[in-house]
């Protein structure tokens, strides 16, 4: 694949629940880029990850997928950079962060079943950044819902207006292809008859052929065009500046196992897809046209690789050009480093890469000296802004059953903080007994699991009964007014800002109506200390 400067680039992710078919898309874009040959190939290369990854032996027994890596695929000139995010309801800190990585998401809904719940938290995370947002809605080839209805609920759950750039013709066995409204084009697709694993055979027609009626059926074409009139009479066109701001969303319609609508799907996301944005730093915004590289670090990795104890940072680069044995400024530690080892992942293989632009992402090993949110600079130095913690919503105390581990204990400890797959809260007194907050419970056994299979501790994890975590700010926001009043529990973070844990929407309601002086804040930036 071209990696030169010149080749355009869009960073994407799939914002999803669990099911709604990310990894059979994901599949199917990689089959569309010419990336894998017949489909059927991520699953098998995750199987195959199984075998050789140890730590991830938890991932296997559960049959799902804790990790998330980067794929890129090229499609008509344009180099995409899929970012995988953990898809399992037990979904983690990493998912948010990968997002902050991305200049532009696609949520993918089941037809059937329309937003569901980790859609809308997703969906949530990429408002904070204003994040463009399109739409995919999933499974046409099952009976599902009406798309009018679907959008309706998407506007009203997400408060985002829908606007179809193409228009399913007929749905469940019935589904034979989509209406583009841009080119007035039917494109009627016919199945391969081998399970959605090689491209679908597409015919596009005029929406005056004659064949039409016969081809999808009288009754379904008749449908078709009073819905399309429908649509036309609403007189809405897609506005890709309005997307690309955030205020639209514009929705498509397809079926990622039959592969119909994937190619209308593509062919329009390369032109509406926003190239790599500007990101705020401390010298203002970073262009990706300026001439110094500038990554940064949005997700560390511990031991993908069992033979190798290091970690694997990604960074994504923001401006400037990578090139391979390069010295770059870690701002952090204000020192020059080189990276190692850089690799980009393809189709789920690692490569070593040579060069990257502003939108690629980078693997490096890491020693040890990357944390979530460093800056990586070359020529003047300034650090971006930080990329935030958000409200954990699973919480428990942790203890290590052997007192006379308690150093391995602490040293593992800090060590999955800073990898970010948990945060940790403290009581002034109590931090022999932190209480760790996740966003998915998962993260409690990947927990214990690595505390004892890396660092020899096994702990007593107790839950504990909240769900919500809100930095606390303002005059009246101190420990003594949350202590012990039944709103929670206050606590210290990682960075000693005060927070407080609520067990419920209600409890946390009443804080907010008792202190309306003080801001429930529910993300909190990290503070990325210069090293002493
Ligand atoms: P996820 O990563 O979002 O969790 O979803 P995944 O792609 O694993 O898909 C979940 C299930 O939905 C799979 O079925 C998959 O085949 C099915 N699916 C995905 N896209 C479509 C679609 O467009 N139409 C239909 N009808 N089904 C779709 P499964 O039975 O769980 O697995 P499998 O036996 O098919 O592998």
């Amino acid at each position: 694949m071209s990696t030169d400067a010149h080749t355009p680039r869009r960073t994407f992710a799939i914002i999803s629940h669990p099911d709604a078919g990310k990894t059979t898309l994901t599949e199917k874009l990689l089959l569309y880029g010419g990336a894998i040959h017949l489909a059927g190939s991520v699953r098998a290369a995750r199987a195959r990850r199984h075998a050789t990854s140890d730590w991830m032996e938890l991932e296997k027994q559960r049959g799902i997928s804790i990790t998330s890596s980067v794929l890129q695929f090229p499609y008509a000139g344009t180099r995409f950079n899929l970012l995988d995010t953990p898809g399992h309801q037990d979904f983690s800190e990493d998912t948010y962060r990968t997002l902050t990585a991305a200049d532009c998401a696609v949520m993918l809904i089941d037809a059937a079943k329309g937003v569901e719940a980790q859609t809308r938290k997703l969906f949530q995370v990429c408002r904070l950044r204003n994040t463009p947002i399109a739409t995919f809605i999933n499974k046409l080839d099952r009976p599902g819902r009406d798309p009018f209805e679907l959008m309706t609920e998407i506007e009203q759950l997400l408060s985002i207006h829908c606007v179809p750039v193409n228009w399913p013709i007929g749905s469940g066995t019935g589904f034979r292809g989509v209406y583009d409204r841009l080119s007035h084009k039917v494109l009627v697709f016919t199945r391969a008859g081998d399970h959605g694993q090689s491209v679908v055979n597409m015919e596009e027609l005029s929406v005056d052929d004659p064949r039409l009626p016969e081809i999808v059926g009288e009754t379904q074409w008749q449908m078709t065009r009073d819905e399309i009139e429908l649509l036309d009479t609403a007189g809405e066109d897609v506005d890709v500046q309005a997307f690309r701001e955030g205020k639209i969303t514009p929705v498509f319609f397809g079926s990622a196992m039959t592969n119909f609508g994937i190619e209308p799907f593509l062919a329009r996301f390369k032109d509406f897809a926003p190239p790599p944005a500007p990101r705020a730093s401390s010298r203002g915004l970073v262009q990706a046209s300026d001439r110094d590289f500038s990554a940064f670090i949005f997700k560390v990795q511990a031991n993908m690789d069992k033979a190798h104890r290091d970690r694997v940072a990604f960074m994504r680069v923001c401006s400037g050009a990578f090139q391979s044995g390069m010295w770059v400024k870690h701002v952090r530690l204000g020192k020059e480093v080189r990276l190692s080892r850089p690799q980009q992942f393809f189709a789920q293989e690692r490569t070593l890469v040579d060069e990257a632009y502003p939108g690629d992402v980078l693997g490096v090993f890491d020693p040890g000296m990357f944390r979530i949110g460093d800056t990586i600079v070359t020529g003047e130095s300034f650090t971006f802004d930080a990329v935030p913690r958000f409200s954990p919503e699973h919480f428990a105390r942790l203890r290590a059953k052997d007192p006379s581990r308690r150093k391995q204990f602490v040293q593992g400890l800090s060590q999955l903080v800073e990898e970010g797959t948990a945060q940790i809260f403290t009581v002034p007194g109590q931090e022999q007994q932190p209480v760790l907050g996740v966003v998915g419970q998962l993260q409690f056994e990947v927990l214990e699991h690595r505390l004892k299979s890396e660092y020899g501790v096994e702990v007593y994890l107790e839950l504990l009964p909240y769900s919500h975590a809100r930095w606390v700010e303002g005059e009246e926001a101190t420990a003594d007014a949350f202590e012990g009043r039944g709103y929670g529990a206050a606590l210290y973070d990682q960075d000693g800002k005060l927070v407080v844990l609520f067990k419920s929407d209600w409890s946390l309601g009443i804080a907010e109506r008792d202190f309306p002086k003080v801001t429930f804040h529910t993300t909190a930036p990290i503070l990325i200390a210069p090293s002493k």
